[in-house]
């Protein structure tokens, strides 16, 4: 089973005047948060390990060492998890087999960059739509994909053309003419896609965790 658990970062302090909460993080997270200028993603940065510790703790994994796969995915012995940030929400999904998430706030989309690097596919489908629900499809798109590229830990390293996200009763992958064994689950929030791609086919309902 996959959990998720969404934290608002809005009321965190800034970590670079008030190191409260940072002190609670181990010596990489603190270092990585103080390393951006903008305040929110330090906050975004500091809420996502805030968030991460309460979640392993809460599957009893408190204390877990992090280390970094090469693409920069996190991961910990014994427990699979993904972390995503965007506007005042920090996500982490968590579970027994290997996971990807990504939140996006949809702000202004981006139908340039669909039509330069979504498959051909993937624009017809988006060309399917229009005005508001065009957007709104843009944006699970960008989420589905992205919580797939986070899942496979490839990242960005995985350009966005080499897969499809294919919709035919239900959500699937297609990659090089392979349907992939990966699943997918999409939480609605007012103002933002948030999509959650694991090779587990059981995900459970959102929790919202306070800091
Ligand atoms: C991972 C990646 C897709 C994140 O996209 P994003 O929308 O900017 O950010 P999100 O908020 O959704 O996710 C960020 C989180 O993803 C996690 N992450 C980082 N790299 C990851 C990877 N390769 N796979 C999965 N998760 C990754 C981290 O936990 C990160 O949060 P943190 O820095 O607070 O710990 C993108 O940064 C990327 O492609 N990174 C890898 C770069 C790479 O491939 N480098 C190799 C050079 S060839």
């Amino acid at each position: 089973m996959i959990h998720t658990y969404i934290a608002n970062i809005k009321n965190l302090p800034d970590p670079k005047t008030d190191s409260g909460y940072l002190l609670l993080l181990d010596e990489e997270r603190q270092k990585r948060v103080l390393r951006f200028l903008r305040e929110e993603s330090r906050k975004q940065s500091l809420g996502a390990g805030i968030l991460l510790q309460k979640a392993l703790k809460k599957h009893g994994m408190e204390n877990s060492k992090i280390t970094f796969s090469k693409n920069g995915k996190p991961k910990t012995d014994g427990i699979f998890f993904n972390l995503s940030h965007s506007g005042e929400f920090v996500v982490c999904s968590i579970g027994d087999k290997d996971v990807g998430c990504d939140i996006e706030k949809a702000e202004k989309e981006r139908f340039s960059v669909a039509q330069r690097f979504f498959t051909k596919n993937e624009n017809e489908y988006l060309d399917s739509f229009e005005g508001e629900e065009k957007k709104r499809e843009f944006f699970r798109l960008w989420t589905l994909k992205e919580s797939y590229m986070k899942l496979t830990g490839e990242g960005f390293s995985l350009k966005l053309s080499d897969f499809e996200i294919s919709f035919d009763n239900g959500i699937f992958v297609m990659r090089e003419n392979e349907k992939c064994n990966v699943h997918f689950k999409e939480f609605l929030l007012g103002g933002y896609a948030l999509s959650v791609c694991s090779y587990d086919d059981k995900f459970s309902s959102l929790e919202l965790i306070d800091f």
